[in-house]
């Protein structure tokens, strides 16, 4: 039984984290939004207290997932967006590297520019906008700082459900559910969506390997939003009842401001190659996620 210690935890990957782990593991499990009985308070831009709490626990392995990811946020608060997503991730090396133990850190694919179709984990991000910029240099530290770095990037998350999905699918079943009959989707961006629960899965695999490095980890398949919101009609069987109404991004330009690449799709090169990419098509996961999370929801 290895003893995990996770900081902002409590989020969509949080809780998937937490669910795969907890069985064959002793967690300390952190946040400073305490929406679980399993979750307690640290605010990990606080150094001392960050550094006192995984202390306190003696782990075998810092898993250090949460960030301000909400872009246009990260625009309008540039300081708090590095302390949060870049500094905390450097103090989180450092009281690694101080106990001798492996990091695990989560980046994103929106790190690179969209000048690409698909990346591989060697392609060289060029990040548009704060939130991807901070996520990115917190990548560099922990890969060129951590004595056992293990950081993985993910694409547009699906998990949590109502309670903590944030992104795309729970936004387009929020209006479905407040009684929209047309949503307006961009066919202009391109990316990879990545079930939480894979994400986990997967992740737990490469750790027990300890093959310290760099791993893109998304879902299977190239897809795009509105692909995406295409197949969550389908499921839910609303082909007759929702119209769904392509715009470019444009359309958006007031609320969504943050610049977003045109393309963030990403494949599992390295994983592929060593035989250790577990992760299921896209489709299948967003069917078993409406499932599992909105089964009454729109009811
Ligand atoms: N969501 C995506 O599409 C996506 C895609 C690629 C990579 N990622 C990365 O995946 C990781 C997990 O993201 P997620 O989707 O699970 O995000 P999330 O749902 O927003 O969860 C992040 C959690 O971190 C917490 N947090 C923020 N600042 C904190 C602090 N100073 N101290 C302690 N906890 C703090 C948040 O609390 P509050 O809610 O109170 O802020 C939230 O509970 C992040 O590193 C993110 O950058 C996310």
């Amino acid at each position: 039984m290895k003893r995990i210690f996770m900081s902002g935890c409590g989020g969509m990957l949080g809780e998937a984290f937490y669910e795969v782990f907890k069985s064959d593991n002793n967690l300390k499990c952190t946040d400073i939004d305490l929406n679980e009985p399993w979750l307690e308070y640290l605010d990990f831009r606080n150094f001392n207290e960050y550094q006192k709490s995984v202390s306190e626990f003696r782990p075998d392995f810092i898993f250090h997932i949460g960030a301000h990811t909400d872009l246009e946020y990260c625009e309008d608060n540039i300081d708090d967006t590095y302390i949060t997503n870049t500094i905390s991730v450097e103090n989180a090396v450092n009281i690694a590297n101080n106990l001798n133990i492996p990091i695990l850190y989560i980046s994103t694919a929106g790190i690179f520019d969209g000048s690409k179709e698909i990346y591989d984990d060697w392609d060289k991000p060029n990040p548009l906008c704060h939130y991807a910029r901070s996520k990115y240099a917190a990548e560099i530290f922990t890969l060129q700082q951590a004595k056992y770095p293990i950081v993985l990037r993910a694409g547009w998350m699906m998990g949590g459900g109502p309670k903590k999905d944030k992104k795309f699918v729970a936004k387009l079943l929020k209006q479905i559910k407040d009684g929209a009959t047309s949503l307006n989707v961009v066919d202009d961006k391109l990316g990879t969506p990545t079930y939480t629960y894979d994400f986990a899965s997967n992740a737990k695999l490469i750790i027990e390997k300890e093959i310290w490095g760099l791993y893109n980890l998304v879902c299977q398949g190239v897809t795009g939003r509105y692909e995406v919101a295409e197949k969550i009609i389908s499921i839910l069987n609303l082909q007759d009842k929702i119209k769904l109404n392509k715009v470019d991004s444009s359309f958006f330009k007031e609320e969504y401001y943050a610049p977003r690449p045109d393309s963030e799709r990403l494949i599992n090169k390295k994983l592929e190659l060593r035989g250790l990419d577990k992760m299921r098509n896209w489709d299948v996961c967003l069917e078993e996620y409406l499932k599992n999370y909105y089964n009454d929801y729109l009811s």
